[in-house]
């Protein structure tokens, strides 16, 4: 497995950019199932799991060609329903192609995701979605047969704002009967924007973004283009890179209001925040003060900027206390940071994070995509050669992170 090998103790300074969103990438590139025709897709990145869901959509039977940050996705020949086990451990969110499949053919077969590094990842709220909708769902030998003679709209309220959820429940509803309605949806940017491409392609969906969203089943959908939004969660570990490092640095292409919780944080820590149109430029303090942080669904603070602005803390003045509310093991990364000097202590769903002076250069290993990203930010801040292994987990969710920090003077390898 790859490593990053990071020279730290550099102020990160300059200007470096955002790219796509993964998180809203995946479910837009799944529903291009949706339409038999042709979908251009603008703005993707170029990460290990955008690449995993081009190879399941080739083995679907879809044409896919990319060009860097441009996919184009011909779905005329899908002749297969079932997403290959392998790949669905793989990619665990790959299950949000089992609505898309069923919104078209109304039948799908795929595997339980698994578990993976931050949690069970249990997909009950899908299934019960689908089976509100009409849809049987049949389990045996770890398989999910899905298969319905109509999709039927239906009101599904969702026990909790899951984002896959609701992203599955959409798709498995735009093509169905009627006007079906999501109580409870999750609210996040990814869903306004998998929206606003279904609407593009001819859905007719409203209320993305708030907890109750409303799709009016259609007969026929037609080829479009679509441009990816940002991704909020690369936006908001950039800024931090440069909060820890003492640094100041401006984001291009950033949506300052889709991580708002997040630079409001960060303000709180005493880093001054300016705002353009469509950059964000962050000034750190000479040293970051603690912030209580609590995880939250859309919009409070997202679960994925947890260990990122953990690893700030670690160096902070004061203590902070960091609540994970939405995954239940999503402090595995914490271990890592101690052998670093971290003063971190776990309670139940609570990281107790006393801030100390400086972080000692060290070898850690990464233990999920953005547990990693908070190793190279303590890699970032630590004077000396931090080397982080198995970096593959960082890989899968951004896009040239190397280039970007190098890019704003940092001193880093993949190796
Ligand atoms: C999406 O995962 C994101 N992934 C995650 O980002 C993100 O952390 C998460 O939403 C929360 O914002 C993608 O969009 C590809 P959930 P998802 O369903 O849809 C429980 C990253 O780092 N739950 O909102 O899987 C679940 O166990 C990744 O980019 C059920 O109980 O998240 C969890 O506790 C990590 N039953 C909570 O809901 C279900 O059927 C939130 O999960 C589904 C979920």
């Amino acid at each position: 497995m790859s490593s990053y090998i990071i020279e730290g103790g550099n102020k990160l300074q300059g200007e470096t950019y955002v790219s796509g969103s993964k998180n809203a990438s995946l479910p837009i590139m799944a529903a291009t199932v949706l339409n038999k025709g042709i979908s251009k897709l603008y703005n993707v990145p170029e990460i290990h799991d955008t690449q995993m869901m081009i190879e399941i959509l080739k083995n679907l039977g879809c044409k896919v060609i990319k060009r860097s940050n441009k996919i184009v996705i011909d779905t005329s020949n899908v002749k297969n329903f079932e997403i290959p086990e392998n790949l669905m451990h793989e990619m665990r969110s790959s299950v949000i192609l089992a609505g898309a499949i069923l919104g078209r053919y109304k039948k799908a077969v795929f595997s339980y995701p698994g578990g993976c590094d931050i949690g069970a990842r249990p997909i009950d709220l899908h299934l019960k979605g689908f089976e509100k909708l009409g849809i049987a769902t049949e389990k045996n030998y770890g398989k999910i047969i899905c298969k319905a003679d109509e999709i039927t709209a239906a009101e599904i309220n969702l026990d909790f704002p899951s984002v896959g959820a609701t992203e599955n429940c959409i798709l498995a509803a735009v093509l169905a009967e009627g006007t079906t309605k999501i109580i409870n949806a999750a609210m996040e940017p990814e869903i306004v924007d998998l929206q606003n491409f279904l609407n593009r392609m001819g859905a007719k969906i409203e209320g993305a973004g708030s907890n109750i969203i409303k799709i009016e089943g259609v007969k026929k959908l037609n080829s479009v283009s679509y441009n990816i939004m940002p991704d909020r969660i690369e936006a908001g570990t950039l800024l931090c890179s440069a909060a820890i490092t003492g640094g100041n640095i401006t984001l291009k292409k950033a949506n300052a209001k889709d991580i708002a919780p997040v630079l409001d944080k960060l303000s709180e820590t005493g880093c001054v925040i300016q705002l353009e149109a469509d950059s964000i430029n962050l000034k750190a303090p000479k040293r970051l003060k603690s912030v209580n942080i609590r995880t939250m669904p859309y919009p409070g603070f997202p679960t994925d900027m947890q260990s990122i602005i953990a690893a700030n803390m670690c160096i902070a003045s004061g203590t902070s206390i960091i609540a994970e509310n939405i995954f239940e093991n999503r402090f595995k990364y914490t271990g890592e940071l101690q052998k670093m000097g971290a003063k971190i202590r776990i309670a139940g769903n609570t990281a107790i994070i006393k801030g100390i002076r400086k972080l000692y250069a060290s070898r850690v290993i990464a233990t999920d995509l953005r547990g990693g990203a908070s190793l190279v930010l303590a890699g970032l801040a630590a004077k000396g050669k931090t080397q982080i292994d198995n970096v593959g987990y960082i890989l899968r969710g951004y896009e040239k992170l190397d280039k970007k920090l190098n890019s704003l003077g940092a001193k880093m390898e993949l190796k």
